[in-house]
Parts: C-alpha cells; sequence; structure tokens
C-alpha cells in the first residue's frame, strides 16, 4: 500500500474525519490529528473570524495536520413559487408532527470566494479539501500558493479526471453510501452514482494521483477493503457522528457518549 499521500501529509494513519458542516467540532478535529489522522474542519457554516478562531484553537492543542474544507457549489435561484409548492406538500406531515408550520431559518451557504480565499492564504492550513467542483482557476491556484495540498471529491469517473486535470493532488471518491451531501458536481443523474466498492477502483485506475475511498466505512475491516481497491486512505464521516467529541443534536437520539462507536476488526 503506497504512503505517499499519507507521507505528503504527515499523517500515520490512513484515515480522514469527513469534513462535516454542523456536525464536526474542533474538539473532534484535535482528536483525529492527534491520533494520527487527519482532522479536517468544515467551513461552509463558518465566517472569516469564526475559521480564524477555530484554527487558532486547533493550533493551540495540536501541531498535526488538519484540513479545512469549504463548498464551491453554484448558489440556487429563488423560486418562491416551488418553495411553496413545497410546503404545501410538507403541510400533513408538520400537521402529524407538531412541528408548526414555518421552517426555522436556515443560513446560506456561501461558496468559497476571494474573501474566504485571503483567509487561507493567512491560515495556510497543510490541506484543503472542496466539496462540489473546485473554485475557479485564480482561487485555486491562490490555494495552492499558499502551500495547501488541495483534495475534492468526485462522484464518477468523469469528475475525478476533470479534478485531476484542474490540479487537485488527490480526489475523495465518494460512494453512493456517503452520508452528507453528495459532491456531484458534473453529474446531474443521481441514478448514475454508484457505490464505494466499485467507484474506488475505476478512480484509481482512471487517475495518476492518490484517491481517498468514502462512503460506509465505519471500521478497520472497511479501511482495509478500500486500501485493497486500490485507496491510500478512507475518509469517514458517519462513523464519527456518535463520538462524545461530534456536535450532532441530541434530538438526533445519538448524542450519549456512551454510544460512541469502537473501531472493529
Ligand atoms: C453529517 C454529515 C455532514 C457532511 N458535511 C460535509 C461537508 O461539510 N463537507 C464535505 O466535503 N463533506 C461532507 N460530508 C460528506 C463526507 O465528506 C463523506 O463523503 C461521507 O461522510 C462519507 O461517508 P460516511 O458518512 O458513510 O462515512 C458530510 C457527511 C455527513 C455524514
Amino acid at each position: 500500500v503506497s504512503r505517499e499521500l499519507l507521507d505528503r501529509i504527515g499523517i500515520e494513519h490512513p484515515i480522514v474525519q469527513a469534513p462535516m458542516a454542523g456536525a464536526a467540532t474542533v474538539e473532534l478535529v484535535v482528536a483525529v490529528s492527534e491520533a494520527g489522522g487527519l482532522g479536517s474542519l468544515a467551513c461552509a457554516l463558518l465566517e472569516p473570524e469564526e475559521i480564524r478562531a477555530q484554527v487558532e484553537e486547533i493550533r493551540s492543542r495540536t501541531s498535526r495536520p488538519f484540513n479545512l474544507n469549504f463548498f464551491c457549489h453554484e448558489l440556487p435561484v429563488s423560486d418562491p413559487a416551488r418553495a411553496a409548492r413545497w410546503r404545501e406538500r410538507l403541510a400533513a406531515y408538520r400537521g402529524e408532527l407538531g412541528v408548526g408550520s414555518e421552517s426555522p431559518a436556515m443560513p446560506l451557504l456561501e461558496p468559497f470566494d476571494g474573501s474566504t480565499c485571503a483567509v487561507v492564504e493567512e491560515l495556510a492550513p497543510p490541506v484543503v479539501s472542496f466539496h462540489f467542483g473546485l473554485p475557479a482557476d485564480g482561487l485555486l491556484s491562490r490555494v495552492k500558493s499558499a502551500g495547501c495540498l488541495v483534495l475534492s471529491s468526485a462522484t464518477t469517473v468523469a469528475e475525478a479526471r476533470w479534478l485531476e486535470q484542474k490540479g487537485c493532488d488527490a480526489i475523495v471518491a465518494q460512494g453512493l453510501e456517503a452520508g452528507g451531501h453528495r459532491g456531484m458536481f458534473l453529474a446531474a443523474d443521481p441514478t448514475g452514482q454508484v457505490g464505494t466498492l466499485a467507484l474506488v477502483p475505476q478512480v484509481v485506475d482512471a487517475v495518476g494521483v492518490p484517491v481517498v475511498a468514502a462512503g460506509g466505512i465505519t471500521d478497520a475491516r472497511g479501511i482495509v477493503a478500500a486500501l485493497a481497491l486500490g485507496a491510500s486512505a478512507a475518509q469517514m464521516g458517519t462513523a464519527y457522528l456518535l463520538c462524545p467529541e461530534s456536535g450532532i443534536s441530541p434530538l438526533s437520539g445519538h448524542s450519549s457518549p456512551s454510544r460512541a462507536t469502537t473501531p472493529r476488526g
């Protein structure tokens, strides 16, 4: 198994803690990086000053490498008529569950832009990962010039090839099993998405850069399987949600530290 990627990042174990906006905390990032994996701070919901403060906190608690993660989506065009039709469709379920008729205000997820890029240049994290493609070429070259290793997610072979051609240093092959947002950006048809077991070897064969497997990997057996498929590491999200350092709401019903997952294998 190649250690090229692990040595380039400077981590001991082939484990990337998935960035999870709203669910992964500074505590989780520090715990994973201190344990020899790569902790990832999801920045999609954070303002520049919050990113600065959280990175300062991470750096005060570990000198090991960590990853900052950003979204590169296109902002959707607001369509009030469509939103009204959704609310109408959901009204019966809201009534049944007694959750009221108004949705809580959700913060707008801003894509990576010039001001976030300036924060990245200032903080120069060892690794930056993107979801939903990559930022515009000018911004990407600024991130690379800051010395950051760049990763992004691919959900198809075509996306993986595109990311490699744009200069990604490693590709996260995100199989259909993955929790959270699917990082689709060239693909639009969800029926064309395949599982991790099928996607990883196809991406490994199609690109020359290291591949990180993501989706449905929860323990040592899964990591060994990912490495056997040619991946250099495994990126795991859902498995970390039950850890005491996870930031998920008690409403999710799994927040008790006593239910934290124990790696098996
Ligand atoms: C709650 C949750 C939030 C997520 N948020 C992000 C995110 O902010 N950025 C990102 O690149 N990936 C995000 N992901 C996807 C992960 O990077 C990864 O692809 C996925 O967790 C792997 O599958 P697994 O959950 O089965 O381990 C999220 C996943 C989960 C479960």
